[in-house]
């Protein structure tokens, strides 16, 4: 039989049904509430509220656990790769060899944007936001596919828009870098891999060929797999949210991007490098900063550090923080700004006040140190974190538009404003 909780209103008994997912996590189902009782659930910040059933990727933030499709990070750092990982999180599993090539063909295949698409970049200003240029060249790139926009598609429609997308923003990601450094746009080579074409995009120029490297392309690869998925987080969600319009997957991850460039998620990556600087430029010691950010009065918080479900360390950041390290003593350099970071991180966690609040680093806080290492510029960071979620969010409005049951989301209010009151005319206000 199926289980329920029951909920007293005023002596009213209301049965709402219990669901538990397959890793034990429970939830009221409370979607009969309101016609029921006349009740909505109200639940700001969505703090404690699921959106979906999902079956991509599953965060324990009391242990510091996260899998994609039942395997551990870890795990998938170790012995995959970011195309790998891409595949298993879109279509549900680890794909065989053959499934595994035509993948990778069909990828390589669509690395080709619209030549027309080259001009869009130069009407930017030189100093223009790559998150800004990539959000709207995604959506941009939608014109040139119609046949990619329709609200219902086949199976082998959704897989083109799949693979389009997926070999493209990362094409109109490094142009974006092009476009901002005044340098020529570099197309794809055959013999390349994924992110290797990606470096090649981004570095090589007529003088000097990018040369590939494999620590650096090994530690590329990690970050991308670690932030390939994270299951509801904002931008995640507002892929679902616009995807659920039965808008394309183009708009939906035009909005993604635009989501996770704010500071309080993707973009915090490039405000911890700043932050980092401006504690190693004030010359001031890390405590400072860590006062301001306990300091009620002070809008400062130390960014990387803190997470919503995370209430442990955040095991991306465990292993992003090794292979700092690695790419570091790789490329012999001797970065400051790292061992700022590690102080900060012994400053915050024997802290009452971090430890009260169980904030920990978080993914951003040492990935930027890798990227700065690999001469990534700072407004680029962002950019970099969209690349890796993007198997993720195509991901979730895959199988966003796979579910019969899928609805338009359409949250409530509690309505707060004035009673209803008459229009007065201007002279008499
Ligand atoms: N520095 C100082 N204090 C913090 C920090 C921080 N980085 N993060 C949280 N706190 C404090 C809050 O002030 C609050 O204190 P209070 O209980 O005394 O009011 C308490 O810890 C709980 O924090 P909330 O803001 O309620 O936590 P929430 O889950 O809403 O926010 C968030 C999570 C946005 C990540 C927050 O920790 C933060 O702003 N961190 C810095 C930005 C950052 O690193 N973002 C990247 C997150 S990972 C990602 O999105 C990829």
């Amino acid at each position: 039989m199926n289980k329920t909780a029951k909920l007293d209103i005023d002596g009213h008994i209301y049965e709402l049904p219990l669901i538990e997912g397959t890793e034990g996590e429970k939830a009221l189902d409370v979607g009969r509430l309101r016609a029921q009782s006349g009740y909505i659930t109200l639940d700001p910040a969505f703090a404690n509220t699921g959106a979906c059933q999902s079956a991509i990727s599953f965060i324990d933030g009391e242990l510091g656990t996260l899998r994609y499709r039942g395997i551990d990070i870890a795990e998938l750092c170790e012995k995959s790769t970011f195309m790998e990982v891409s595949y298993l999180l879109i279509y549900g599993h680890l794909p065989g060899e053959e499934e595994y090539t035509r993948f990778k063909e069909k990828v390589h295949h669509h690395s080709l944007i619209h030549e027309d698409m080259k001009s869009f970049f130069t009407s930017y200003p030189g100093h223009a936001h790559p998150m800004a240029i990539l959000s709207a060249m995604v959506c941009s790139l939608s014109v040139y596919h119609p046949e990619l926009l329709q609200p219902e598609q086949s199976d082998e429609d959704r897989d083109q828009t799949i693979t389009h997308l997926l070999s493209k923003v990362r094409v109109l990601a490094a142009f974006a870098y092009k476009r901002s450094v005044g340098e020529a746009f570099v197309y794809t080579r055959p013999e390349l891999d994924y992110l290797s074409n990606f470096m090649h995009m981004m570095f090589t120029t007529p003088m000097r060929p990018f040369e590939p490297d494999e620590v650096i392309r090994k530690a590329l690869d990690v970050l991308f797999i670690l932030h390939a998925d994270h299951e509801q987080n904002c931008s995640t969600s507002t892929v679902r949210m616009v995807g659920s319009s039965k808008a394309n997957l183009f708009a939906a991850l035009s909005a993604g991007i635009c989501a996770l460039w704010g500071p309080l998620h993707g973009g915090a990556n490039q405000a911890v490098i700043e932050m980092l600087e401006s504690i190693h430029a004030s010359g001031s010691g890390t405590k400072r900063y860590v006062d301001m950010a306990k300091d009620k009065g002070n809008h400062f918080k130390l960014m990387g550090f803190g997470h919503r479900v995370y209430k442990k360390y955040d095991p991306r950041a465990a292993i992003i923080k090794k292979y700092c390290d690695q790419v570091l003593n790789h490329l012999g350099i001797d970065n400051p700004i790292l061992e700022i970071a590690k102080e900060l991180e012994e400053a915050a966690l024997t802290d009452d006040y971090f430890i009260e609040r169980q904030l920990y680093p978080n993914v951003d806080f040492y990935s930027g140190i890798i990227y700065r290492a690999l001469k990534i510029p700072t407004n680029m960071f962002t950019v970099m974190f969209a690349l890796g979620r993007l198997p993720g969010w195509i991901a979730h409005w895959k199988e966003l538009v796979e579910d019969p049951g899928m609805k338009i989301a359409r949250p409530r209010q509690i309505y707060t404003g004035s009673r209803e009151q008459q229009y007065l005319p201007i002279d008499e206000r």
